[in-house]
């Protein structure tokens, strides 16, 4: 196990109606408010108007940016950073999905950037400071309500990158797992790939000695096998729904990394498909995550399949490695399209045009990944067998 540095300093108000504490929590941190949602799906399931009603109930004053596009676009960020130093904002609200929080986030740092908050994405700049931040989630899946992390794209340029520091991190986050409730079939689906993929990117690692962070991995995996299908059968389950917001929140805040490496697999080359095509996160993780696995499984990677397989999937420990390894493989694979999830590129209407420029572009500041560290060349080859 590597030396680490425990911090994971988001408070967290789990629950139904823990939005009660809204008001009392944000008033320890400022006045006056950016409100940050997308599209509006917190005006139909009432959630909007919940948050207004508590932040009148302490006289605090805010402003709205609204309409953040899922995969969020750095315009949405540019916006945001005007409203808060046109209104003297002193606190950030995000309610949403990881895309609101991820905009927010970059939102509360670029405040305090004179340049472009592109600049703070690309490495130009480096973030100093951030307004505090805290969310309301109302989707299960990327974490956000509790990392230091942003994924923002730039549409202009085809780049999709993510990129953290403390400074981002939520100061709170309020998880009601029934604000989760209509979430549509193909989010929770995503989502629960995403939670997921999270979890094997923590897992597959070269690094052996951190048993208890792998045995927290395996729990995360079976959370999201247990309740993934639940959820999608019955959207209004509670026990799914907080099952799985908990395990989205587990899986990347940091207890399953301390003492590995975090040098991701998936992810980087996840993001190149959404920069080019704009598909969803989860999605493109989904059809990705069992290539990538049937490519790296080699020699030096078999015992860690291994391990997966009898311990997330119950397979015959008695078996031969491989076997058990291909065997798990095939049940990943076959979990994700139980979910109704695509499992090829051209499903999602994604052809061999661009392959080797997303190949290349997601490796370009080198290998991908300590597990099995792959190239440009290995990305291409993942790539075109998931055609
Ligand atoms: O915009 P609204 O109207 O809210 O609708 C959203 C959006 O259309 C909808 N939705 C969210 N909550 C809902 C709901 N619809 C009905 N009921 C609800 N309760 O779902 C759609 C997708 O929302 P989005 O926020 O985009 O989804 P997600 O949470 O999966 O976030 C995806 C983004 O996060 C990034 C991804 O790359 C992607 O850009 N990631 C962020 C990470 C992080 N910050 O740590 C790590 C992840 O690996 C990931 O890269
Ligand atoms: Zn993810």
């Amino acid at each position: 196990m590597l030396n680490f540095d425990y911090s994971i300093p988001t408070q967290i108000f789990f629950g139904k109606d823990q939005i009660q504490k809204l008001p009392e929590q944000i008033s320890l941190y400022g006045s006056r408010v950016l409100l940050v949602y997308g599209g509006g799906s917190i005006k139909k399931i009432g959630l909007y108007d919940k948050a207004i009603a508590l932040l009148n109930e302490k006289q605090l004053s805010f402003w709205e940016l609204s309409g953040v596009d899922p995969n969020p676009r750095i315009e949405n960020v540019r916006s945001g950073i005007d409203l808060c130093r046109n209104h003297q904002i002193d606190i950030i609200l995000a309610i949403g999905g990881g895309s609101t929080i991820d905009c927010a986030k970059l939102i509360a740092a670029g405040f305090f950037y004179k340049g472009d908050p592109w600049d703070l994405m690309i490495g130009k700049a480096q973030i100093e400071k951030a307004l505090p931040l805290c969310t309301i989630l109302t989707l299960a899946a990327t974490g956000s309500e509790m990392d230091p992390i942003a994924v923002i794209s730039n549409l202009k340029t085809n780049q999709k990158i993510g990129m953290g520091h403390p400074a981002m991190v939520p100061k709170f986050s309020i998880l009601d797992p029934t604000y989760t409730y209509s979430v549509p079939r193909n989010q929770t689906a995503a989502g629960t790939a995403d939670i997921m993929s999270h979890a094997f990117e923590a897992y597959f690692s070269g690094i052996r000695g951190a048993y208890l962070q792998s045995r927290l991995a395996e729990a995360i995996l079976k959370t999201c096998i247990q309740y993934g299908p639940i959820a999608l059968e019955e959207p209004e389950n509670y026990e799914a729904r907080a099952n799985l917001m908990w395990a989205s929140s587990l899986a990347i805040n940091g207890l399953l990394s301390y003492g590995k490496q975090r040098k991701w697999s998936c992810h980087p080359i996840e993001h190149e498909l959404s920069a080019y095509y704009d598909i969803t996160h989860g999605v493109g993780l989904a059809i990705i995550t069992p290539h990538w696995m049937e490519y790296i499984l080699e020699d030096s990677t078999v015992d860690v399949f291994k391990d997966y397989g009898i311990n997330v999937w119950g397979l015959d420990p008695m078996q031969d490695a491989y076997t058990i390894a291909r065997t798990a493989i095939s049940k990943t694979k076959a979990f994700f399209s139980s979910l109704d999830l695509p499992s090829t590129l051209c499903s999602v209407n994604i052809d061999e045009e661009k392959l080797e420029l997303m190949a290349n572009a997601a490796t370009k500041h080198g290998p991908l990944g300590e597990f099995r560290p792959i190239n440009a060349e290995d990305v291409l080859q993942i790539l075109k067998s998931a055609l």
